[in-house]
């Protein structure tokens, strides 16, 4: 049998210890599923007015449509989180108010920052808004 070193049998001991320690921290802490799609708001696209929008309001998220472009945004103030209503000629603040395209960008502050734009699917003529 061959005589290998005390300090590099060690070396290897801890260098196998290491790796699979490392592996199973690695699977602990790397999810087994995938992040389920978090639907926050479904509609029929024929629901949504043209030029106009379409509100939830408990969800505060809007979809607004601009000829067939749809696309969602979220009704949360980016100055301090009141709730933005929309309006004929864009989107406004009630408690400072701050103004907002149809794109969600400011128009005039004190929001500095534009309204958040959430993910839009849509199959067989429903859209969904999703989380994230
Ligand atoms: S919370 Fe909207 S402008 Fe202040």
């Amino acid at each position: 049998m061959e005589n290998i070193p005390q300090s590099r049998r060690k070396f290897i001991t801890t260098l196998a210890l290491l790796l699979g320690s490392g592996g199973l921290l690695w699977r602990y802490l790397t999810p087994t599923v995938a992040r389920r799609r978090q639907v926050v708001a479904r509609a029929p696209r024929a629901d949504v007015p043209v030029e106009g929008a379409l509100i939830f309001r408990q969800e505060r998220v809007a979809l607004l449509r601009e000829g067939d472009v749809i696309h969602a945004l979220g009704l949360v103030c980016t100055h301090l989180g009141c709730t933005v209503t929309v309006t004929g000629s864009g989107l406004s603040c009630p408690c400072h108010g701050s103004r907002f395209d149809r794109q969600g960008r400011v128009l005039k502050g004190p929001a500095d920052r534009p309204l958040s734009r959430l993910k839009v699917e849509e199959m067989d003529g429903v859209v969904e808004v999703l989380d994230g």
